[in-house]
């Protein structure tokens, strides 16, 4: 498969910014750690290596901070944070470049996660003014009841390195719409853009302590020794479920409020009755979004027998079609994987896949080519005993299973410990709403490949997760209910 090299003009912009990334709002630290570009390999920046009692002075300034940001008003609140999305789309162009040259995202992938970070930041100064309340009677009519959401606190955030703009702001655009101060700890993978968000914040107004950037390799000291403080009252990850597990019961110590958002293992149904080629570019989104790095991407393909054949051509012959290279080439669009070790992982997927009888449809290897890469691939006829069948496998490559009847398929669409996303695809509306109840899954695409919605709750059930991101409910994560009750008697 050919590989599309650097246009020159992007990759001395992308350069330019990241020689731009200031440090100069994160607590000194006497380490630092090396940043690396996936599509390279080459070392791109450096950060402070802060200790774990560093991030405890964070969370000292934030706690100052975030005692004065909840008693600002809503309104106060909504237009920082609406201040905060025009700044970052005044520098939509820079941080597209940070997020790609850290994390390897096709250019246009990473404008896309720009907006589509800047939009949650939006949402949420608009659902700023909107916490929902209650007045009720008792049932004895002797007593007023009345309901507030109040800010929980202060929020340590944990931030995966797949979307490094994106699920960062989700969780402090909701943190500070709520009232509280927040923690923030990006990926040591991709922790710049991070950094950059966080600078042009406080340049929107956002009061300089109340977001701490903790930039560090030492993610369980991190976490052990923030949780042990009881300053902390809410906990928000991204990421694996076993670190979410771990984490969790870090947070019983004191009785934090959690939301995790962790493994996937989405099925994706083709049904006869779908129509193909809406089919097909929805399979397309769901498997190849940022280089299949998500965590609700299509991980197990499940194709009913009728439309097996046509609906593998078309997906494979769009699968090969894509451009693999450098992401600071327009014409991409597909970037390195996140670094070496995945594409070993996805290579021991594939080859465990072939040698257990599974067909290769296209691609199948890393191309002869510095930097992490892995080519679009497809394995047809996935036996359920490869590997590939019941690990997520977070790359550019599908594993296509096929079944014969609707019963069959949920049963094994559900044959999992997760329950993140699914996608069905069929044109028929009663199959469309009965299979996605039927599905233990958080959230369930309906011939649509694309779930993620800053106005929708993003989150999954069994061990993908617990609490929600987005919608409505995304700001509820960052809110504790408090109840008022008031003795009523008549008055003449
Ligand atoms: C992910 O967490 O991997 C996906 C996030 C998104 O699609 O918003």
């Amino acid at each position: 498969m050919s590989y599309f090299t650097p246009d020159a003009d992007l990759l001395a912009a992308s350069d330019k910014a990241l020689k731009s990334v200031s440090t100069a709002h994160l607590i000194k630290a006497a380490k630092s750690f090396n940043i690396t570009d996936p599509a390279t390999t080459e070392v791109i920046g450096s950060l402070p290596d802060h200790t774990p009692e560093q991030a405890l002075e964070a969370l000292t300034k934030a706690d100052a901070a975030g005692k004065l940001w909840a008693k600002t008003s809503p309104r106060h609140r909504g237009d920082i944070l609406h201040a905060v999305y025009a700044k970052l789309i005044e520098h939509k162009e820079t941080l597209a470049y940070i997020i790609c040259r850290e994390m390897g995202k096709p250019f246009a992938e990473g404008l896309a996660e720009v907006q589509y970070s800047a939009d949650y930041v939006r949402w949420f100064a608009e659902e700023a003014l909107r916490a929902q309340g209650l007045y009720r009677d008792s049932p004895a009519g002797d007593a007023t009841i009345l309901v507030r959401r109040a800010p929980v606190g202060n929020a340590v955030l944990i931030a995966p390195w797949n979307f490094p703009m994106a699920m960062a702001t989700r969780k402090i655009a909701p943190a500070l719409a709520a009232g509280c101060a927040c923690v923030v700890k990006p990926a040591a993978l991709t922790p710049l853009t991070t950094v950059v968000v966080a600078d042009l914040m406080i340049q929107a107004g956002v009061p300089a302590d109340l977001v701490q950037v903790i930039t560090t390799t030492n993610s369980s000291g991190f976490s052990a020794t923030l949780l042990a403080d009881d300053r902390v009252r809410k906990i928000s990850f991204t990421g694996s479920t076993p670190v979410g597990s771990k984490l969790m019961e870090l947070a019983a110590k004191n009785i934090v409020k959690s939301s995790m958002e962790l493994g996937g293992n989405a099925p994706l149904i083709v049904f006869d009755d779908a129509d193909l080629d809406r089919a097909i570019e929805g399979a397309i989104l769901a498997k190849m979004r940022n280089g299949g790095q998500t965590c609700v991407a299509a991980n197990r393909m499940f194709v009913q027998e009728g439309i097996a054949d046509a609906f593998i051509e078309g997906f494979t012959k769009a699968m090969a079609a894509h451009k693999l290279g450098h992401p600071m080439n327009k014409e991409v669009t597909l970037g390195p994987v996140v670094d070496d070790r995945a594409v070993a992982r996805l290579q021991a997927l594939v080859d465990d896949a072939v040698a257990k009888g599974a067909t290769l449809r296209t691609g199948g290897k890393s191309p002869d080519q510095p930097g992490s890469y892995f080519e679009p691939t497809v394995l047809d006829n996935v036996p359920a005993n490869a590997d590939i069948a019941v690990t997520e496998i977070f790359g550019p490559v599908a594993s296509i299973m096929r079944f014969k009847t609707q019963a069959e398929v949920i049963e094994r669409a559900n044959d999992t410990e997760f329950g993140l996303a699914a996608f069905v695809f069929t044109e028929n509306l009663d199959r469309a709403i009965n299979v996605a109840e039927a599905l233990e899954t958080g959230m369930v695409g309906i011939n649509n490949g694309l779930l993620s919605n800053i106005a929708a709750p993003f989150g999954g059930v069994k061990a993908s997760g617990t609490g929600r991101e987005g919608g409505a409910e995304g700001l509820e994560e960052y809110q504790e209910i408090r109840y008022f009750t008031m003795k009523r008697r008549e008055t003449t």
